[in-house]
């Protein structure tokens, strides 16, 4: 079927702890990422994600707000702590409840709920039993998919296991920038094997309980090879063989690590993983679709030191605007990762988050040509036959953006942290407008 058959979802992503706050409410259980806010240090700003935008109690205005917006699918996350407050047993009822009303007023709104069952809010009781370097977890994953999926079945349009297990082991696991802050280096490994392997066996027990279709969300950047291995300037001279050679690792670890296996080609080698007889085959669960997050590239070469640590050094990526983050504003990257994914996976993609961190408020320009460029991004990669079928803007709101608190404010909406107000910025309406023009141009 050609893609033009397939209708396009325009949409917006959120996560459950970056949006909710609410972490005591109608018994929510002890995530890793509220102990994490609470050690002293973790977050640049000291702030917690306690109280965040208080979506939990407010989230008949944010369904208004997307209503303005006129988009067709909403991407949400389930925090696994509310529905099994320890991350095993019976559900929490009360905390489940919360997403069926969330569920039947997008549906009243006429918007497609897209359900993200964990974006990285463990409960702290798995946790303490060793989290993602436990093998049990995935076991207890699958067990809560199949809680969730009993709950709400067909009534979300699309259902994603994982929200990008690259960046949960990378900087939860290997760097401990993240929640639970762990700095295990490559040890980090088997956080991604038993992630990937909860994602196998939460398929499994989706299809018994839906007929809708199911992806994983990954974060993809596309490997740019960077020259002048030890000099200053890492554009000056040509790539040599060690550089390609580290930006192939780099490609690896980022990009096919979370999805060869996926689709049944295994692990790309040099990694040490803990892989037991039959779990490839778990894994390689067929799924309908791929989620691709995209921010940015990442600029590689070889290590500079011989006794370095890794197998490549990422170097700045020179010559592009920047956003707060200081991540460089590629939309050919997004162009790429997704005609690539399509020629080397064949499957149908959605672009599950895409934005950008920039404090403007109310006039916020910057964002409108972000979105504006990646949008025809997308268009490109659809016209050389890519089979797109949805770009969803992060984020609807400001919210907890992990590790720097509110100070990166990624919202089509401006949030008074203070107040909670809610404030649409200048691409609010712009991309109601954008959405509306597609609509009646029938093309995305
Ligand atoms: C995550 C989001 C995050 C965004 C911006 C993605 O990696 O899925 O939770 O807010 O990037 O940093």
């Amino acid at each position: 079927m050609a893609p033009a058959d397939h209708p396009f979802w325009w949409g917006v992503s959120t996560s459950a702890y970056q949006i909710e706050g609410a972490v005591r409410a109608d018994g929510r259980g002890v995530s890793i990422w509220d102990t994490f806010t609470h050690e002293p240090g973790r977050i640049a700003t000291g702030e917690t994600g306690d109280v965040a935008c208080d979506h939990y109690h407010r989230h008949a205005e944010d369904v208004a707000l997307m209503a303005g917006l006129g988009i067709d699918a909403y991407r949400f996350s389930v925090a696994w702590p509310r529905v099994q407050p320890d991350g095993r047993g019976p559900v929490n009822q009360r905390g489940l409840d919360f997403y069926r009303r969330l569920v039947d007023d997008l549906l009243a709104a006429g918007i497609a709920p897209v359900l993200t069952l964990y974006h990285w809010d463990l409960p702290q009781a798995l946790q303490e039993r060793g989290g993602w370097l436990d093998r049990d977890t995935a076991a207890r994953f699958a067990e809560y998919a199949d809680l969730v999926a009993a709950a709400l079945g067909d009534r979300v349009a699309l259902w994603i296991t994982l929200n990008e297990p690259f960046v949960h082991t990378v900087f939860g696991y290997a760097m401990g920038v993240h929640a639970p802050g762990l700095a295990l280096m490559f040890g980090a490994l088997s956080a991604a094997h038993h992630q990937l392997l909860g994602h196998g066996l939460a398929v499994s027990a989706l299809r018994s309980r839906t007929g809708s279709p199911i992806a994983i969300a990954n974060n993809y950047s596309p490997v740019v090879v960077a020259g002048g291995t030890g000099r200053a300037e890492p554009w000056v001279g040509e790539p040599s063989d060690a550089d390609h050679a580290a930006a192939d690792a780099y490609d690896a670890l980022h990009n096919r690590l979370f999805t060869d296996p996926l689709f049944g080609r295994g692990y790309p080698s040099g990694f040490d993983l803990p892989v037991a007889d039959g779990d490839l085959e778990v894994i390689a669960a067929p799924i309908d679709a791929i989620g691709v997050n995209y921010y940015q590239p990442t600029a590689i070469r070889a290590p500079s030191t011989p006794d370095s640590d890794l197998p490549f050094d990422i170097v700045a990526l020179e010559g592009y605007p920047v956003t707060d983050f200081g991540w460089p504003v590629v939309p050919d990257g997004l162009r790429d990762i997704l005609t690539r994914l399509h020629r080397d996976y064949g499957r149908p993609l959605y672009v599950t988050e895409n934005g950008c961190a920039y404090a403007d408020t109310p006039d916020d320009q910057r964002r409108i040509e972000y979105l504006s460029s990646h949008i025809d991004a997308v268009q490109a990669a659809r016209s050389a036959g890519a089979d797109v079928r949805g770009y969803f803007v992060w984020s609807l709101i400001d919210n907890f953006e992990w590790a720097e608190g509110t100070s990166k404010r990624f919202g089509l909406v401006h949030v008074d942290f203070d107040t909670l107000v809610r404030t649409p910025r200048a691409s609010y309406a712009w991309l109601r407008d954008r959405i509306a023009r597609s609509r009646a141009e029938e093309t995305p």
